[in-house]
């Protein structure tokens, strides 16, 4: 049998550009984890339905296990590991906290970083465009309430630290 085709190419990850040499076939969301050592983008489904490996492409929600590492060349990628600033947390991770909405956290990076996509384009977002929005990553654990909490007060959180011009 053929060996698989290893390939090298370089991957900005929360702002750090990586060089990696691994197999052409490998898919992000496994490149992120085996190659890069992140662990936050998990693999759930591993067919584009639960959610758990979402992470931002360009500012953009993409499903890690739907694509190739090496469609990610040029690209900038982040995971829940590059959402904290400086050693803070950032608001929808400080109120996932305060409002219990996680319990085993399998799904929590992919709900923060699609509330961070979402929340930055609907930064005033009613209950129902919320829930619209987390529809397509699923909990198995919280029942959801906490979580549309969580990323309501977040979205509030924003809006007046930007009044303030934080
Ligand atoms: S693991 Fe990618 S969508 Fe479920
Ligand atoms: S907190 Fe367990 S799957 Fe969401």
């Amino acid at each position: 049998m053929k060996a698989p085709e290893v390939v090298t190419y370089a991957l900005t990850v929360n702002g750090i550009r990586h060089r990696v040499q691994t197999e052409a076939r490998k898919l992000l969301l496994d490149v992120l984890r085996e190659d890069l050592g992140l662990a936050g983008p998990h693999a759930g489904c591993e067919h584009g339905v639960c959610g758990a490996c979402t992470v931002l492409m360009n500012g953009r929600t993409v499903r890690s296990c739907l694509m190739f590492g090496v469609q990610a060349v040029d690209s900038r990628i982040l995971t829940i590991e590059g959402v904290a600033k400086d050693g803070v947390l950032h608001p929808l991770q400080q109120e996932f906290s305060v409002h219990h909405a996680l319990q085993c956290g399998f799904c929590t990076p992919g709900m923060i970083l699609t509330a961070l996509e979402f929340l930055g384009e609907h930064p005033d977002p009613t209950e129902v465009d919320v829930r619209d929005a987390l529809s397509g990553n699923l909990c198995r654990c919280t029942g959801y309430d906490s979580i549309v909490d969580a990323v309501l007060a977040a979205g509030r959180r924003m809006r007046e630290g930007r009044k303030a011009g934080v």
